[in-house]
């Protein structure tokens, strides 16, 4: 078994445009103009690939670090100055498309039913096609959030008191492995990743996300870093946990159809029966809970659920749009496996 590591160098992420060039020069170097404000561009488009890989390299530091950049830069006041004035923009991308003013029941209840239209589903498609090189994209696109499944999540502990805390704990007690350090699911993705002959080593494919899915995780990271936005977290805790179940069940029969090992399927599988549980524990519990305590929250916790949706359908836009034309979903497509159709069984 390959156990998940620290992103290690090569640095991968070449930057995509002035400002991801600007930060990645002052995060390798580690100088910070001493003789005045950071000066790099502010104008990017929020979702555009150079402001959500500056956002993701600088949230980076909040994890594991990057490979040759000084832990110090993690509280360097210049680089959260221009982390803040990045993360207003995004902000104010997210809520011009997200509604505003919802209920709790407004933003989960679509969520338990099964769409009759599953035409904009990834997993539906991948169901369908049993395609291994899509399978292995998915993969990758997948695995900037799941290799660091649940972390920001933990985040919210030291905020919430009472059921919220001690459900959430429950819960990520789960994703971690219940002491176990095999069962991190984060270690499981990872496993899945070596079925398919991709590298699980953290932060391996940066390269190759684009701007779509990093957003995902920086839509997380964001909420995880405020204490302002724990209502957010929690929704995005609980939105994750609750559409969970449907996709883990067509992703198990898409990865059983183009002759994924077990290590592969192993994965989802355990995500169908584990959300199921968790679903409820979290929106009764870890959501009931803040909400007894913080009833102001409460538009807050759906603003972060329909927020989640909205990265996540924006990724499922761009994957099928770019597979649907014939192309890579990734910015520089995969080598082929050594052995095609041949997964591997992790070591
Ligand atoms: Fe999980
Ligand atoms: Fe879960």
């Amino acid at each position: 078994m390959n156990a998940v590591t620290a992103s290690r160098p090569p640095w991968r992420a070449r930057p995509r445009g002035a400002l991801s060039e600007a930060i990645t020069a002052v995060l390798l170097t580690g100088k910070v103009p001493t003789d005045g404000p950071l000066n790099v561009p502010t104008h990017a488009d929020p979702w555009g690939e150079d402001l959500q890989l500056t956002l993701y390299l600088l949230y980076e530091l909040h994890y594991r670090g990057l490979p040759d950049v000084s832990d110090d830069l993690e509280w360097n006041p210049d680089l959260l100055r221009v982390r803040t004035g990045l993360e207003q923009a995004f902000l104010a991308a997210l809520e011009a498309d997200v509604p505003r003013g919802r209920t709790v029941a407004d933003a989960f209840d679509h969520l338990l039913k099964e769409p009759a239209d599953l035409s904009g589903s990834v997993s539906a498609h991948l169901a369908h096609r049993a395609d291994l090189d899509l399978v292995r994209e998915y993969a990758v696109l997948r695995s900037f959030y799941q290799l660091k499944e649940s972390d920001p999540h933990a985040w919210a502990l030291p905020r919430l008191t009472g059921r919220a805390k001690a459900a959430l704990a429950a819960i990520e007690y789960d994703e971690f492995g219940a002491g176990r350090p095999e069962a991190v699911h984060a270690q499981l993705f990872a496993n899945l990743m070596t079925s398919l002959q991709l590298d699980p080593d953290y932060g391996h494919y940066l390269d190759h996300a684009p701007a779509a899915a990093l957003t995902t995780v920086n839509l997380m990271s964001f909420f995880g870093l405020h204490r302002a936005w724990r209502g957010a977290l929690v929704g995005h805790f609980a939105c994750a946990e609750t559409a969970s179940s449907p996709g883990a069940r067509r992703m198990v029969k898409a990865l059983q159809a183009c002759g994924a090992g077990p290590a592969a399927v192993h994965f989802y599988a355990e995500h169908i029966t584990a959300d199921a549980v968790h679903e409820q524990l979290a929106r009764h519990e870890v959501v009931g809970g803040l909400l007894a305590e913080e009833p102001w929250l409460e538009q807050q916790v759906a603003f972060g659920c329909d927020a989640t949706v909205l990265v996540e359908n924006r990724l499922a836009s761009h994957v099928l749009n770019a597979w649907r034309n014939g192309r890579s979903a990734l910015r520089h497509p995969l080598d082929r496996p050594a052995s095609p159709g041949r997964p591997r069984t992790p070591e």
